[in-house]
C-alpha cells in the first residue's frame, strides 16, 4: 500500500522533471567546462555514481552538480536495499538520489533490478516457481515506482562466469530458472517501463574474449528472437592487471552493429597522474567513436569514497581537486577549462600546477625513509597537495617539512612551511615507514597546486 502511495507521489513531481531537464538543456548551451557540458556537445550524457549518505557533505554535492549530467545510485537501489523483506519495498535512500538529480536536471540509471550479489537473504531458499513470481515482482516494484524517471534499467547484471568457458555464474536464478531467467527479466521489465532502455551490464566484457563473446551471442539471440534489449553497459573497472583492452572500441562497436546501443556504466582506472589520463583519454575516445555509444558513468565522485580508493582511481582526488585525467576526459569530450585554464571553476589556482616525485633516500630491514619531492610547474605557486599511498602493512612513524592527514592508507601532505615555490622550484618532504613485512613501495599520486 505505502509502495502506491509513493508512486502517485513520484508521478506527481513529472512536471518539475521537465522544468529541471530545461535547465539542463540550457546549462550544456553554455561553454563546454564541465564534463556534463562538453559530453552534452557531442550528444552523450556523462554520469557518475553517487551515495546517498554523502549528498549532506557540500564539496561532494557542488561537484557533482557542477560536473555531471547523470548519476547512479551505488547501493541504493539494488535489491538488498529495496525489497529487504519479501514485499516490502523501501525507497527512501534511493529517491533521495533521485530527487537531487532531478532538482539538478541530471538523468538518473536504475543499477540493478537482478543480480546474484547484493541479494537479501530471503531470495535464495525459493523454489523455482516462487522465485520466478519474486524475481518479476521485485522488477515490477521497482520499475513501477520510478516509471517514466529512468533513463536506462541494468535488467540484468554479471550473469556470465569470469574466465575463459564463456558459461553462464551459478546464482538462485540460474540454478533454478536456467537461461530463460534473462529474457524473462527483460520481457518483464519491459511491460514496467517502456520508456526506459534495458541493457544487460557485465564487467570483463570490455574486449573481445570467451565471456563478451557469451553476451553477443545472446544479445544477438534476443534481437533475432524479438526479446527486448536496447542496450549493453561495460562497466570497466580497469587496473594494471586489467587494463584498457586495445580492440575496447571494436568490440563496443560490434555490440552497436547488432543494433543496441552500448553505455560505459561503471568506469574506473587505478593508478595516477599523466598515465591514468591517457588511459582515461582511449576510454572516452573509444566511446565518442562508437555513434550508438550513448554515455559513459565514472564509478563515483571522489578517490576518497571509492570502493577502490587504494587505487585512486576516479577524476577528483579525497579533496575533490582535478586529477590530470579530469582534464583528459574533458579535452577528449573536446571541452575546455581544465586544470590550468584560466576560469576553470575547479581549479585551486588558475595556472598554478606541481609534480611529485618519490625515491627511497634509506632503507633497512625493518623500515625505510621515503621522499617526495615536489616541483612547481610553469608557474609560481603560493601551496601545494600531494597524495601518497602506503602498501596496507606499512605505518608511517614520522614526517618531516610538510603536514600530512590520513585516510585510511592514503596519506594526503600538506606544506608545513615550504608552501611558496617559483616556478619551476622543488622542496621535499620526508617520512620514515616501518614495512611490517611488506617492502613494496608507496605510490605517488597527484601533485595540485594553489
Ligand atoms: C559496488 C559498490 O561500489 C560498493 O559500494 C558495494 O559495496 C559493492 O558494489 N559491479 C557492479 C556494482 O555492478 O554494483 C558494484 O558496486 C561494483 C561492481
Amino acid at each position: 500500500m505505502s509502495m502506491i502511495v509513493r508512486r502517485l507521489s513520484r508521478a506527481a513531481t513529472a512536471g518539475l522533471v521537465a522544468a529541471a531537464a530545461l535547465t539542463a538543456a540550457a546549462h550544456s548551451a553554455e561553454a563546454a567546462d564541465t564534463l556534463g557540458s562538453a559530453a552534452a556537445g557531442q550528444g552523450r550524457y556523462f554520469g557518475t555514481a553517487v551515495a546517498a549518505s554523502h549528498l549532506g557533505e557540500s564539496d561532494y554535492a557542488a561537484t557533482l552538480d557542477r560536473e555531471f549530467s547523470s548519476v547512479t545510485p551505488e547501493n541504493e537501489m539494488k535489491w538488498d536495499a529495496t525489497e529487504p523483506s519479501r514485499g516490502s519495498f523501501t525507497f527512501t535512500s534511493a529517491d533521495r538520489i533521485v530527487d537531487h538529480a532531478q532538482s539538478q536536471g541530471m538523468d538518473v540509471r536504475g543499477h540493478t533490478l537482478v543480480w546474484h550479489s547484493q541479494l537479501p537473504s530471503w531470495v535464495s531458499p525459493l523454489g523455482a516457481q516462487d522465485l520466478r513470481t519474486a524475481m518479476n515482482a521485485h522488477i515490477n516494484g521497482l520499475m513501477g515506482h520510478y516509471k517514466g524517471e529512468i533513463h536506462s534499467w541494468d535488467v540484468v547484471n554479471e550473469a556470465f562466469q569470469d574466465g575463459g568457458s564463456g558459461a553462464r555464474r551459478s546464482s538462485p536464478f540460474q540454478d533454478k530458472l536456467g537461461d530463460g531467467f534473462i529474457e524473462e527479466a527483460f520481457r518483464t521489465a519491459r511491460a514496467a517501463d517502456p520508456a526506459a532502455k534495458l541493457c544487460y551490464n557485465d564487467y570483463n566484457t570490455d574486449g573481445v574474449n570467451a565471456k563478451s563473446n557469451a553476451v553477443y551471442d545472446m544479445v544477438k539471440d534476443f534481437k533475432s528472437r524479438g526479446v527486448p534489449i536496447d542496450c549493453v553497459g561495460f562497466q570497466s573497472h580497469f587496473n594494471s592487471n586489467s587494463p584498457v583492452p586495445s580492440d575496447y572500441r571494436h568490440n563496443l562497436q560490434r555490440f552497436a552493429d547488432l543494433g543496441v546501443d552500448v553505455q560505459i556504466t561503471e568506469l574506473d582506472i587505478e593508478g595516477s597522474g599523466s598515465a591514468q589520463a591517457a588511459d582515461y583519454t582511449k576510454v572516452v575516445e573509444a566511446c565518442l567513436a562508437v555513434s550508438r555509444c550513448t554515455g559513459m558513468t565514472v564509478w563515483g565522485v571522489t578517490d576518497k569514497y571509492s570502493w577502490r580508493s587504494g587505487g585512486t582511481p576516479l577524476l577528483f582526488d579525497g579533496d575533490y581537486n582535478e586529477k590530470p585525467a579530469y582534464g583528459a576526459v574533458l579535452s577528449a569530450l573536446g571541452g575546455s577549462g581544465g586544470p590550468g585554464d584560466p576560469g576553470d571553476p575547479g581549479d585551486p589556482g588558475d595556472g598554478a600546477s606541481c609534480t611529485a616525485t618519490y625515491t627511497r633516500t634509506a632503507d633497512w630491514s625493518s623500515g625505510y625513509n621515503g621522499q617526495v619531492t615536489i616541483t612547481a610547474g610553469a608557474e609560481p605557486i603560493s601551496s601545494w597537495t600531494a597524495t601518497v599511498t602506503l602498501p596496507a602493512q606499512q605505518s608511517v612513524s614520522s614526517l618531516w617539512n610538510g603536514t600530512p592527514t590520513w585516510s585510511g592508507n592514503v596519506m594526503t601532505v600538506r606544506p608545513s612551511w615550504n608552501g611558496p615555490l617559483a616556478a619551476g622550484a622543488s622542496t621535499s618532504f620526508g617520512f620514515t615507514a616501518a614495512k611490517n613485512g611488506s617492502d613494496a613501495a608507496p605510490t605517488v599520486g597527484t601533485c595540485t597546486a594553489s
